[in-house]
């Protein structure tokens, strides 16, 4: 007898316990809902407690961003994305065309670039870009600055591909003749008899254009030059992305300047922009060719940049893209603000 009592109060306890289980796990939830629906009542309302940044704000209206595009980085594909968006999305897309390609702007006219750029109203929000090196706007007095955006690239791959388009041109200007048009060294041979035109020297280009327009970044294997690329690629480029993730880079640009780029991730998926401008008849070099260039301090300066480049942006997209913490989109907002 005494062992049925046990059992049945046993078997009780169980079910006690379990229903008590039950309910705890059943408040958690709804605990849970309710903190997120709290959170998104808080979001929808900004009131004087919770201030939560609105999306888009009046100085979008006036924003400038500057790509100072490399030569042969995949720019082209991302400058269409650009045109593409501009008439829906209203906002201004302008080339900046200067004398001969050349990378580096006079001190007159960084001067008047400047004040036109911060200036020209009508024009805003506008995306410039053209194949200049950084313009630092602290240095030319303007009372704002533009923000600046830029794609790095292999340097390897980057020569390769540069010195196979002064030969066979590419399939977004196919009739233009280039420069070494008929050419038909390949880059291989040409690195096995040292021509200038594969010269490792040539590869100082991304440095410079990180750069910018001092005197010394210009210099070939300029320990200076590097620091000073790594120190603007930091501190005054807001986002710089890797040719080789150009999905991402546009991705990361969508989040962070809905203004000018809402939508271009869909669009570049979706379009034929993402293959846009291959150049024609290109060979990869052999691993000879490519142990011969990585013996270069130039490639080693470069690649130095590239590396410090790519973990960057590796860090800015986790926290934007992956959304690190419980796959939640990280948010903040302004409280306690007094006095009321
Ligand atoms: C820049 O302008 C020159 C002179 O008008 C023109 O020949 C050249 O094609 C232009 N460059 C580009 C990339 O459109
Ligand atoms: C900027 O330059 C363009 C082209 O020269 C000119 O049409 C425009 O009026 C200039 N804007 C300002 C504000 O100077
Ligand atoms: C884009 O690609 C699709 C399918 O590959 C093709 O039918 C279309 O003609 C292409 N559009 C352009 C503008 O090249």
């Amino acid at each position: 007898m005494l062992n049925v009592h046990k059992l049945w109060l046993l078997t009780s306890l169980c079910v006690i316990v379990t229903i008590v289980l039950y309910f705890q796990s059943e408040i958690a939830r709804l605990e849970d809902s309710y903190r997120k629906l709290e959170f998104r009542i808080a979001q929808s309302h900004t009131d004087s407690r919770q201030f939560f940044p609105k999306e888009t704000q009046k100085d979008d209206e006036d924003l400038v961003v500057i790509y100072n595009r490399v030569p042969k980085t995949g720019s082209t594909s991302f400058v269409g994305v650009a045109y593409d968006l501009c008439k829906k999305n209203h906002f201004k897309v302008l080339h900046i065309n200067i004398t001969a390609n050349m990378h580096v702007m006079s001190l007159n006219n960084q001067y008047k670039f400047a004040q036109n750029v911060t200036r020209w109203h009508d024009v805003k929000p506008a995306l410039y870009h053209g194949h200049m090196a950084f313009l630092n706007f602290d240095r030319l007095g303007t009372t704002s600055k533009p923000i600046f955006i830029n794609l790095i690239r292999k340097p390897l791959d980057r020569l390769v591909s540069y010195y196979y388009f002064l030969r066979h041109g590419d399939n977004f200007r196919p009739h233009l003749v280039r420069k070494k048009h008929g050419d038909k060294m390949t880059f291989d041979e040409c690195v096995e008899k040292s021509q200038p035109d594969c010269d490792p020297d040539n590869m100082w280009l991304q440095v410079p254009f990180f750069c910018g327009h001092a005197a010394e970044c210009w210099k070939p294997g300029s320990a200076w030059a590097l620091q000073q690329a790594k120190h603007n690629l930091v501190n005054n480029y807001l986002v710089v992305g890797v040719t080789e993730e150009m999905l991402d880079f546009i991705s990361v640009l969508e989040q962070v300047l809905p203004r000018l780029f809402k939508g271009a991730t869909e669009h570049y998926l979706s379009s034929n922009k993402s293959h846009l401008r291959q150049t024609s008849s290109k060979i990869d070099p052999s691993q000879r060719t490519i142990e011969i260039i990585e013996q270069s301090n130039v490639w080693k300066m470069e690649n130095e940049l590239y590396e410090f480049a790519l973990e960057h942006f590796k860090f800015v997209k986790r926290k934007i893209l992956l959304r690190e913490t419980n796959s939640v989109a990280q948010v903040y907002f302004y409280e306690k603000i007094r006095p009321k």
